[in-house]
């Protein structure tokens, strides 16, 4: 299973690099929003551009950055000079009509798409034929409103499967660390982990009292 971590925040994309075990990065337009230190729309584009850069810079990996617009036209010329950046760019799109549109196009301009905002198999089955080579499927919003976001998750898991479909699927909107495992037992190709929870997955109290009576056990 691949790890991805779900952030713009360059120290926290550093300090998880540094642990190797990090294979991708996913953004989107809330979390450029919260490292962005611009306020004047006219340099936001190139404040973005800026922290992909860098994020390319430091993970070797798939790094998803996301369009703004809602017609395919513009959200092709938008993934052009996003993927100029970078050859490990791939675009993130919104599920929409115009959005397909834009998956279909970009894939006879071999650029990688991640089509975001799924909340249904059906979906992640149109994103997938129109060619993109990520879906995102957001279980924590739907546990959020009360529906199980992992039957969303294994519903994908056993279409792709039945169809032989090779679109990755990226567990995202991930809320605890259960969610990545349950994830990875239903044979998702990866989940994208906010920074927080990458650590909530390294510690466990009982490590660290076993840690902790080591080295007391050493020193006396
Ligand atoms: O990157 C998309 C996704 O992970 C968003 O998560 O927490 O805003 O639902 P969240």
């Amino acid at each position: 299973m691949k790890l991805f971590i779900d952030t713009a925040n360059i120290d926290e994309i550093k300090k998880a690099s540094e642990l190797g075990i990090i294979d991708g990065v996913t953004t989107n337009p809330t979390l450029i929003s919260k490292v962005s230190k611009i306020s004047k729309d006219t340099d936001k584009k190139s404040d973005f551009k800026d922290i992909i850069k860098k994020i390319c810079d430091i993970i070797d990996g798939p790094i998803s950055a996301e369009v703004i617009s809602l017609d395919s036209e513009t959200m092709i010329r938008e993934a052009i000079e996003l993927a100029q950046i970078h050859k490990n760019i791939v675009i993130k799109i919104p599920m929409c009509s115009q959005g397909l549109k834009a998956v279909k196009y970009l894939k006879t301009k071999n650029i990688k798409t991640n089509v975001t905002l799924i909340f249904s198999a059906q979906q992640a089955l149109l994103a997938s034929k129109a060619g993109a080579s990520y879906v995102s499927p957001f279980l924590g919003r739907l546990d959020d409103i009360g529906q199980t976001g992992l039957i969303l998750i294994k519903d994908i898991v056993d279409l792709f499967l039945a169809q032989n479909i090779k679109t990755e699927i990226i567990c995202a909107s991930i809320r605890n660390p259960i969610h990545v495992i349950d994830c990875g037992k239903l044979g998702a190709h990866i989940a994208t982990v906010p920074y927080n929870i990458l650590n909530q997955m390294i510690e466990h109290p009982m490590t660290s009292i076993g840690i902790d009576k080591f080295l007391k056990d050493w020193n006396n």
